[in-house]
This record gives structure tokens, sequence and C-alpha cells, in this order.
């Protein structure tokens, strides 16, 4: 039995084709057989144009193989917000006095909500179509998706810390447990295994993220300087957050163009090109038409 789907990612700069190049990896893949799931995890999905349907957090299916979905970002953070809410009530239940159902309307406006809902819905996703071969992520814009890619490095980095806070308190409380109660069993902290869960929680994404079998991170580009840099850019970004290329997609390729400089700057990833077309990229006749011009069996 297959153990996990491999995730592509599509990302890129505004309007270089990453939804465009999402829906046709989708449609190639699933013409070879494979199940594929793609999904948009951009809050201005592109999809439904792109196919000519309507699409919603339900998954469609397109044809035998191929399913698509749109995340809808707001039941995400709805959903996002309720199971922290729930988990604050349970854990500091001396909390409920200071009223905390009042605070939840106001946080879901706050900064740093959207990349953890879109977190959780990528776990959810990656769940529940375990089974696929593929699941194809077509990604919002740059600033959000580095965001989302750094999100579990980030979260570690603080989760760590709290964790060596709260050891400190604990030893503290033992010491006059002790003093009080003699050497009674302490029962084991709330606290401590809600934080050790959620390392577990984030270290697995990270690792799945940096697993070069499940995880193939495609940077879509054209031939033009402003994505270029921006390329650069987003490539850097993700090494710091230790996370490497996997494929550069120079969309929109016109023959004669050198692609030198993007192969001696993208060294370590594979390179594809996607011919400029000329017929209009909408419907899935004209995603298998181009498909069959540029990769004929
Ligand atoms: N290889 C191609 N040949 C011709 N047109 C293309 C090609 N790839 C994309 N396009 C066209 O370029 C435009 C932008 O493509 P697309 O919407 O896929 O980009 P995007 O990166 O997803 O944009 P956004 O950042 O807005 O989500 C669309 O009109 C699309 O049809
Ligand atoms: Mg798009």
């Amino acid at each position: 039995m297959k153990e996990h789907a491999t995730s592509l990612f599509f990302l890129g700069k505004g309007g270089v084709g990453k939804s465009t190049s999402a829906a046709l990896f989708a449609v190639y893949l699933s013409r070879q057989g494979k199940k594929v799931l793609l999904t948009s995890l951009d809050p201005a999905h592109n999809q439904s144009d792109i196919f000519g349907t309507g699409l919603s957090e339900t998954p469609k299916q397109i044809t035998g193989n191929l399913l698509i979905k749109e995340v809808d970002i707001n039941i995400w953070v709805e959903k996002y917000l309720s199971d922290v809410q729930n988990q604050i009530k349970r854990t500091y239940s001396y909390l409920t006095a200071f009223n905390l159902e009042s605070y939840f309307g106001i946080i879901k406006y706050s900064p740093g909500i959207e990349e953890y809902a879109l977190l959780s819905a990528y776990k959810k996703i990656t769940e529940e179509y375990a089974e696929s071969d593929f699941i194809i992520f077509d990604m919002p814009p740059t600033a959000l998706t580095l965001k989302f890619f750094c999100l579990p490095k980030l979260s570690l980095t603080w989760l760590n810390k709290l964790q060596e806070l709260r050891n400190e308190i604990i030893k503290k409380r033992e010491i006059i447990t002790k003093i009080k109660f003699g050497n009674r069993e302490i029962e084991r902290d709330k606290i401590l295994n809600k934080l050790e869960s959620q390392i577990n929680s984030y270290r697995t994404v990270e690792e799945d993220f940096r697993n070069r079998s499940k995880t193939k991170i495609n940077l879509v580009l054209n031939p033009d300087k402003l994505s270029f840099s921006e390329s650069k850019l987003i490539s850097e970004k993700l090494k710091e957050c230790g996370l490497e290329i996997s494929e550069v997609i120079l969309n929109k390729y016109k023959p004669g163009f050198s692609t030198k400089k993007i192969k001696q700057n993208f060294a370590s990833a594979g390179l594809k090109l996607l011919p400029l077309s000329e017929e209009e990229l909408l419907g899935t006749q004209a995603l298998t038409n181009y498909i069959e011009n540029v990769f004929p069996r």
C-alpha cells in the first residue's frame, strides 16, 4: 500500500503562470494514469476559471483520475481559531474567567492567522488524500507562501523555548510539592503534554517539507528580469528555512531565449520549459492540446 502522496507546490511571482502550470501538470499526470488532487491554496482562486467550472472545498471530479478543490481560507481560519479556543479552554481552565470568546472575534483579523490556517488545510489534505499519487498545490502570492513554508521552523523555535521554560517551572513546582506532600507522584503536566504534541506535529511537517521524495517545490518564472529577481529571493528565503527548490519551471518560454543564467543561479534544481502558447490555456481541452504538443507520448 502507498504510504504517502507526493506534494507538488507551484509558486512564483504574480502572473507567471503558477495556476496554469499546476493545472497542466495535474492534467498531464492524470493522463499518465496517476491519481491526482489539484488544490488551490491561493485565496484568489484561478482554477475554476482555468477549468471553466465551479469549484469549492468539496473536490470535483474532472476526469477519472483528477479531482480539484479550492481551499476556502475563511473556513480554515475559523476552524484553526476554534481548535485553539478549545485547547486553551481545556488546558487553562482558569482563563474562562477572562471571557475568551469576546477576544476570538477579533483575533481572526490578526496578522499571521492565514499561514496557520493554510498549514492546517495542508495537513488535513495530505492526511485525507495520502492514497493519491500526487497532490498539487497552487500557491498564493510570494509573501504568504514564504510564511507558510517557514512556519514550522519558526513555530519550533518558539515551542522549544516554551518547553524549556515550562520544564523550569515544573522543577520549581516539584520542589514545593515535595516539601508539602513528601514523595507523592506528581501528575504529568498538561501544558507540557500540549507543547510536546505541538512540537511533534510541526516536526513532522518540517521533515515532510524537507523530504524531497514527499515534497517538490516548483518555482515558476518567465523569461523576464522581474520574475527572475523574485525567484532568486524566494529561493534564498526558502534556504534560510532549510528548504530547496526541486524544479525551476520556465513558463511562457520562447525558443532562442538563453537559459544559461537560470541554470547558473539554480544549479541544484532541475529545469523544465513550458513554451508560450498561442491558444489561450483555458478549459481541459486546451490544456490537453498543449500537453500533447509539448510532451508528445
Ligand atoms: N505557457 C503559457 N502560454 C500562454 N499563456 C500563458 C501560459 N501560462 C500562463 N499563461 C497566461 O498567463 C496569465 C497568468 O497565468 P496564471 O493565472 O496561471 O498565473 P498565476 O501565476 O497563477 O497568477 P496569480 O499570481 O494571479 O495567481 C493567464 O492569462 C494565463 O492564461
Ligand atoms: Mg494563480
